[in-house]
């Protein structure tokens, strides 16, 4: 039975270089494409503007227009909605919410390359080995904050994705608050390695590498990724 479809695809983190094969015939075959200026951008060479309805969305208007949108398409009609990195990390706020529009049996994943990954390379430090984390949700990170705590106590490696929240300050967490509290939980900071990376993939990219203990007081973008790296690297050779 035909049906309103629709496409939840994952277009990396900025550069359209990191964009799948299969995440633009989703978004070539679709009537609709609904998503934020950002992930647009990354996927402006493939979007047909004369041909597609092209939405942009905010957090105030998406779910308005997602509503619009599935009220507006015809059966047997595709809509894709784009994000940043991969569709299934740290987005599942939105994705759900679609899900209930479009129904599970009507959508398809596309996963795309996150930004965690692309500094997990940067870094050096193999995903398997790392407690893999985002802040960047709306609700109580306590529980977020008590497991980066256990990770690192248990000698793993940490990536993860700050809590970027200006407009309330009580829940911004960026990587000086990780520091801080890490410090403040007895961690010693100053013997801990450390990555961010900024605006990964574009042409704005940036890199820091230094220890924990750095970071405290220091400022980085809301495009960002940490990495606190403990990883002890082991070949085949030692087995
Ligand atoms: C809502 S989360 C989405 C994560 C995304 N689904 C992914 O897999 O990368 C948004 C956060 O992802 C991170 N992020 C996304 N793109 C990035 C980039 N190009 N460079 C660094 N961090 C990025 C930032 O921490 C940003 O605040």
């Amino acid at each position: 039975m035909l049906a309103k479809r629709l496409f939840a695809v994952g277009v990396g983190p900025g550069s359209p270089r990191y964009l799948t094969d299969a995440a633009k015939e989703a978004i070539r075959k679709s009537r609709y494409v609904v998503g934020y200026r950002y992930t647009l951008a990354t996927i402006e060479g493939v979007i047909d503007r004369a041909n597609q309805q092209v939405l942009e969305v905010t957090m105030k208007s998406q779910e308005q227009v997602y509503q619009q949108v599935y009220s507006d398409m015809r059966d047997g009609e595709y809509c894709t909605v784009p994000f940043t990195g991969d569709v299934n990390f740290s987005e599942s706020e939105v994705v759900d919410r679609l899900l209930q529009i479009w129904g599970d049996e009507n959508t398809e994943i596309v996963p795309g390359i996150s930004s965690i990954q692309v500094a997990a390379a940067k870094a050096r430090v193999p995903t398997d080995k790392a407690f893999i984390v985002t802040l960047h949700v709306t609700g109580d990170i306590e529980h977020k904050k008590a497991d980066i705590l256990r990770a690192i106590r248990d000698g793993r490696s940490v990536i993860l994705l700050p809590r970027p929240w200006p407009k309330e300050p009580q829940k911004h967490f960026m990587q000086s608050d990780v520091a801080k509290f890490l410090r403040e939980n007895g961690v010693d900071t100053s013997a801990l390695k450390a990555h961010v990376f900024e605006h990964l993939t574009t042409s704005k990219e940036t890199s820091f590498e230094g220890k924990v203990s750095d970071l405290e007081g220091k400022e980085f973008s809301d495009l960002s990724a940490m990495v606190i790296d403990q990883t002890r690297r082991q070949t085949y050779l030692e087995f």
